[in-house]
């Protein structure tokens, strides 16, 4: 398939018409082993939707798929389609070690393969937990046939004493308050077992929740898609929609890059600020619109970030979840409110604007989502830090940050790896009071590699048991959307390929200005070239197999973590 792919190249034809129509001995083939499955004469003559369904038992937040699957594939029939399921890897957050990062990449090139190599007029998309509707968008950008992705939906809210708990913002406090002291082993397992009662990904605003409503907001997801909590029933109604729609898109010849586009990547940055998503969305946008052939700079996450008021009071920023934001409307009812803010006339799956799917949506709950003239926060969530220590870039949550560490200059103790990390952070000597900036290297895209979510680098114990919960935190790794903290991470470039942050050594004197958009490593620049002359590459963590393809190709935190061979010619050149 070529990336222009058309009809005019079939003769009209679309591309499962072309497949069961051949006359030769291929079409015999194809239509007898089709049949065989018990297809008829005039199912092959329908359009043939491909529903990618990344159900595994290795992802909790994909339990429910192949009940969700069903649905689908009942909108698809009753809309005359032919619904073909096929499975592509699926991972998981915390069950792909080191990182589902590692394998972004590969269930992107796993999906694009699939829905090239098979002769489908059309495909629904079926993700949620992190890594997996980012590589299906990307996917779908680069095969450029009809999709549509639909999202599992967010788990319901976790209950324990009346208090409501959310994954993983709330897992991040217990084992801290586990730690500290604070609660027994029994209160631990008791809350283990409450905060995570139903299927569905994590239902604060995390990383699923973001890219659910990135999805929705890019205009790759039914309106209303991204917040339907997984075992509501409207979640199934979605599903049906979804199948019914992609036959409609088939029709019209609806694709992907007619709907991605620079202005409809500009609507899901500010519906990202505007709900104080996850700083991996920024990874996962800049790789989508590297597949478009766009070479997104992170200034335009700043621009937008400036200009897109913080008004959705979802954890980790906020005080609600997913299943009450989708009670006061979900991401319509967002992009109702910030609608002057918006590109309204991008193309979306419906068919139609996003100004037309925005007519007669309310927003019925000011607690939930504040009005744009009184925001809860004037900035959208993510600022783009930059100065000597992060000359291409680094980011930072500021909506999760301690008000008194939004401008505050210490002194670095390092950890020069994970493992350096692990083995010293609760050392009774380490060296560390709470105005020290803790810095952890060699963590980044080919550092630890792949870039693990371990930028929340814990308090150390001596520190806690005082009573401090926040700290400056630098890295070159991520953090989880569920995560909260004064933690810069994603400095770029990586401390593995020699970058300032593998310069900085215990002492050093490092200052943060999130207002003034600024993190400096205060020492002079004869000190830094001699400690570069002397520096060494860390030894790589491959040295075979898909590792190694790993390391050799991926590109750096502000490129997106794709790799190079997969970005059109034109942007097949690193900084
Ligand atoms: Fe899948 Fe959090 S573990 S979304």
């Amino acid at each position: 398939m070529s990336e222009q792919d058309d009809r005019s190249e079939r003769g009209g034809q679309r591309r499962g018409e072309a497949f069961f129509n051949d006359t030769g001995l291929w079409g015999f083939i194809h239509r007898s082993f089709t049949k065989s499955m018990g297809y008829t004469d005039d199912d092959l003559k329908k359009p043939v939707i491909g529903i990618c369904n990344t159900f595994s038992e290795l992802n909790k937040c994909h339990s429910h798929f192949r009940e969700l699957t069903e649905y689908v594939k009942r909108g698809v029939w009753q809309a005359g389609g032919l619904p073909m399921e096929f499975p592509t890897i699926s991972i998981g957050e915390p069950y792909v070690k080191p990182t589902t990062m590692l394998l972004r990449n590969l269930m992107a090139m796993d999906t694009e393969e699939m829905i090239k190599a098979h002769q489908i007029d059309g495909v629904v998309l079926i993700g949620g937990c992190d890594k997996t509707v980012p590589a299906q968008l990307m996917a779908a950008v680069s095969a450029n046939i009809p999709a549509i992705v639909l999202t599992g939906g967010p788990m319901l809210n976790g209950k324990l004493n009346g208090r409501t708990l959310g994954a993983c913002t709330d897992c991040y406090q217990f084992t801290l308050e586990h730690k500290a002291g604070n609660i027994t082993d029994e209160q631990l397992t008791v809350a283990e077992n409450a905060i995570c009662r139903s299927d569905g990904h994590c239902m604060v605003m995390g990383t699923a929740s973001t890219m659910a409503a990135i999805a929705e907001a890019l205009g790759m997801a039914l309106p209303g898609c991204a917040a339907i909590p997984a075992p509501d029933s409207r979640r199934r109604h979605m599903a049906e929609l979804t199948g019914k729609q992609i036959v409609q898109l088939v029709h019209r010849d609806i694709r992907p890059r007619d709907i991605i586009t620079p202005e409809s990547i500009d609507n899901a940055i500010r519906v990202t600020m505007a709900c104080a998503g996850s700083t991996n969305a920024i990874i996962h946008l800049v790789a989508i619109a590297g597949r478009l052939g766009y070479r997104l700079p992170l200034e335009r996450f700043d621009e937008i970030s400036a200009t897109t008021p913080f008004i959705v009071n979802v954890r980790p920023s906020g005080k609600y979840q997913m299943e009450e934001f989708f009670e006061a409307g979900g991401v319509p009812s967002l992009m109702k409110e910030i609608e002057p803010l918006l590109h309204g006339g991008c193309l979306t799956v419906t068919g139609g604007t996003v100004t037309d799917n925005l007519q007669g949506v309310l927003v019925p709950d000011r607690e939930l989502i504040y009005p744009l003239a009184a925001p809860i926060a004037p900035q959208g969530g993510i600022a783009v830090l930059r100065g000597n220590l992060s000359p291409n870039g680094a980011l930072i949550k500021q909506t999760a940050v301690s008000p008194h560490l939004r401008k505050h200059t210490g002194r670095a103790v390092v950890f020069t790896s994970p493992a350096d990390l692990n083995a010293r952070i609760d050392d009774p000597d380490l060296d560390v009071d709470e105005n020290s900036v803790l810095v952890l290297q060699n963590a980044g895209p080919k550092g630890a590699p792949a870039m693990p979510e371990i930028g929340q680098i814990p308090i150390p114990k001596k520190l806690l048991l005082r009573g401090v919960r926040d700290m400056v935190r630098i890295s070159d790794a991520r953090i989880s959307g569920t995560s909260y903290g004064t933690l810069i991470v994603h400095v770029a470039p990586e401390a593995a390929i020699g970058g300032p942050l593998g310069l900085v050594r215990d002492g050093d004197l490092i200052e943060l200005d999130i207002d003034g958009r600024k993190l400096e490593l205060h020492v002079d620049e004869a000190t830094l070239r001699e400690r570069s002359a002397q520096w060494q590459a860390p030894p790589p963590a491959y040295d075979r197999g898909y590792g190694l393809l790993f390391l050799e190709r991926v590109l750096q935190a502000d490129e997106g973590c794709d790799f190079d061979f997969l970005l059109p010619p034109e942007l097949r050149t690193t900084k």
